[in-house]
């Protein structure tokens, strides 16, 4: 035999030295839920690594991920059911409490990258991420809210604005608004190519967010689709989008790897709350080693293309890279 791949696999050292793939705290992206109150950390049942917190709660947490290197948050807020309505009108209200702790958090550290989703299915009173009439999730209707929101997000400090809604021409729209109000600095990551995933459950469970009839089948993607994902990418990235997403993250690997070949703009992967969690249980229950499965399961999402990992992890997984452990 000429070629005996193993001679590069002999020593650790050799090892490190044709590694392909290296994660590093650049690339996480933390994802972060926020309700109002004082002291609230409240752990999320389905995903036992996530917390529902309080302002004060995050800016310590936020404190913490800074001195581990990481400095990327993706915010989402729980509404109380009170404040929700068909409209979201609560998510452009002036000085809601998850406005508010954009700034707070902004102004206590500035060099902080805070991500935003924008979709109305948090503040919804129907649960969906469009405007809902007889039962039909309108397209149109549903874009000015969707930029409003897009626009109070900006204002109070969010740096990246990332649509989560699906709706069609949201892209151009949401870019139009924000450069309209003075926001062409602000950048947009487009959630592309978004599955209709049953991996959303935790996250759900977490925003108590869960559409109030139907499913998102009529805006969020097939997932029997691939080619459809870059008819998504190339909309998107017409209409402006500067990161391209995929999501789920581990499920969506050939997509990640086909985005990644295809467009020259970032690629987001968002590591969902159900990947997370059933990588969590499986350890809990011990069936699997959750210090050397979990590491491998974000870097496969690297391996594939991403160069921007959105996971439930990313802390742990600044902890393990500052211990040089990955
Ligand atoms: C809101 C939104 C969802 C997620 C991110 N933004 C849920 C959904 O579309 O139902 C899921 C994230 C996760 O599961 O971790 N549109």
């Amino acid at each position: 035999m000429k070629q005996r791949p193993r001679r590069n696999r002999r020593s650790d050292t050799i090892r490190r030295m044709i590694k392909e793939t290296q994660l590093s705290v650049n690339d996480l992206v933390y994802p972060l839920f926020l309700v109002p109150g004082e002291k609230v950390k409240d752990q999320i049942i389905s995903l036992p690594i996530a917390y529902r917190m309080s302002i004060d709660t995050i800016l310590k947490e936020i404190a913490e991920c800074i001195k581990l290197g990481l400095n990327q948050f993706i915010l989402f807020p729980s509404i109380p059911e009170v404040d929700k309505d068909t409209t979201a009108t609560y998510s452009y209200q002036d000085n809601n409490f998850y406005l508010t702790a954009a700034k707070t958090i902004k102004s206590k550290y500035p060099k902080v990258c805070l991500i935003s989703d924008v979709a109305m299915d948090p503040y919804s009173s129907d649960g969906h991420d469009g405007l809902v009439r007889d039962g039909h999730i309108l397209n149109d209707e549903s874009l000015p809210i969707l930029a409003k929101m897009a626009v109070a997000q900006a204002q109070s400090g969010f740096d990246i604005i990332a649509p989560s809604d699906m709706m069609d021409g949201r892209v151009a729209y949401i870019r139009n608004a924000l450069d309209e109000a003075g926001y062409s600095h602000i950048g947009i990551m487009s959630y592309t190519a978004k599955y209709a995933s049953a991996f959303y459950g935790p996250f759900r469970d977490a925003l108590d967010s869960a559409p109030k009839a139907g499913d998102k089948k009529t805006y969020q993607m097939d997932p029997a689709n691939s080619r459809e994902a870059l008819l998504e990418g190339d909309l998107d990235v017409a209409e402006g989008a500067d990161f391209i997403m995929v999501k789920p993250a581990i499920h969506y690997l050939d997509i990640i790897s086909k985005c990644k070949r295809r467009y020259n703009t970032p690629i987001a992967a968002y590591h969902v709350s159900g990947e997370c969690a059933q990588l969590l249980a499986a350890s809990r229950l011990g069936w699997l080693d959750y210090d050397s499965a979990m590491p491998e399961a974000v870097l496969s999402i690297k391996r594939a293309g991403a160069d921007i990992i959105i996971t439930y992890f990313a802390k742990e997984v600044a902890n393990l890279l500052s211990h040089g452990k990955v």
